[in-house]
């Protein structure tokens, strides 16, 4: 039997006692393939990679060895959260590497949107495989792949996180949920503990807010994307539109734009509000973001993000704009 198939008579998991089944099963199965063992995780702090941890913690405790790189180009909070909820409150054995100025002094200068991903997606395996040759007696790789990633992969075996690493850490993979779809993986997320805001987190780039600060990244921008980010996402959850629309996020362009602030004449950056609602991200529309809180993100923004001049909503459909902007 092919073990990447989903069997036809596999029940969609729905409900707390499905997924509580689902985990000792896996739970079971774990331990079953990693014995004594001890295994290796990318964790991003995404929906599936925390999930596959925390799965695991359940299964191996700390015999499962959590990698968490913070590229510098993470969401405020995002790598605390993974630090108070699998250090602090999972207990789990995890290595927090602060790569972000590795990765800002690499992107100096580089504006070309393609070629800021492949340096941000290369410098990430490059980081990983430096924390992987420092363990010893790894045996096993832990990944987050799901039912999508083998689907869309056309029988080739899907390697969601850590692709691209090299033979000689080709470890065996042990991958939890990769016969579940998204859903499936946030109901099992909930029944293992994690808190909502990890197990119902929009979907983001694996590049981050790297494609999202335009053109050459600098420091400056970044800290005006992540501040003006947060603020977004506050007050989009104040209002009660956050679990109605499928993503929005900020993007700060790389031209400046005229402004007064306390009498005098400014030359800041623009802040683009960014929101849409789709099934697939292959076609989206814009959502009618009450004017009242468009009003309130504008004022936070202008009034709490440095370097900020300006605040526009992108009332762009795809197609003809991509979601991201680059
Ligand atoms: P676009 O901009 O192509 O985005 O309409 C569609 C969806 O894909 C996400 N996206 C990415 N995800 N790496 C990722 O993992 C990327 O390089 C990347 N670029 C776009 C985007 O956030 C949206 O959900």
């Amino acid at each position: 039997m092919d073990n990447n198939v989903r069997p036809a008579d596999m029940a969609r998991i729905n409900t707390p006692a499905l997924a509580d089944a689902f985990i000792a099963g896996q739970v079971a199965q774990v331990r079953a393939q990693v014995g004594g063992k001890k295994v290796l995780l990318a964790l991003s702090g995404g929906v599936d990679s925390s999930v596959v941890a925390a799965l695991l913690i359940k299964a191996i405790g700390k015999q499962l060895v959590c990698v968490h790189v913070n590229h510098g180009l993470m969401r405020k909070g995002e790598s605390e959260q993974v630090i108070e909820v699998f250090k602090n409150q999972l207990d789990a054995n995890l290595i927090y590497v602060d790569a972000t100025d590795r990765f800002l002094d690499l992107l100096a200068g580089v504006d070309e949107p393609e070629k800021k991903r492949k340096i941000i997606g290369g410098e990430f395996i490059k980081v990983f495989e430096e924390e992987a040759r420092k363990l010893e007696g790894i045996d096993f790789l832990a990944q987050g792949t799901i039912y999508p990633d083998i689907l869309e992969s056309d029988g080739v075996k899907a390697h969601h996180n850590v692709g691209g690493l090299p033979e000689d850490l080709q470890f065996e993979l042990v991958e939890p949920v990769k016969l579940l779809f998204k859903d499936e993986v946030r109901v099992v997320g909930r029944a293992l503990g994690l808190p909502e805001s990890m197990v119902e987190r929009q979907p983001f780039p694996g590049p981050g807010l790297g494609v999202r600060c335009l053109g050459a990244i600098t420091r400056d921008r970044l800290a005006a994307l992540r501040e003006s980010d947060a603020i977004l996402r506050e007050e989009i959850a104040a209002a009660g539109l956050d679990k109605q629309i499928w993503q929005f996020f900020t993007v700060v362009p790389n031209f400046r734009s005229t402004g007064v602030r306390d009498g005098k004449r400014a030359f800041d950056w623009p802040v683009i509000v960014r929101a849409v609602n789709t099934v697939d991200a292959m076609t989206a529309t814009v959502p009618e973001i009450p004017y009242e809180v468009l009003k309130k993100i504008t004022a936070r923004v202008l009034a709490e993000v440095p370097g900020v001049c300006r605040v526009l909503y992108d009332l762009t459909p795809k197609p003809v704009g991509t979601i991201e902007w680059e």
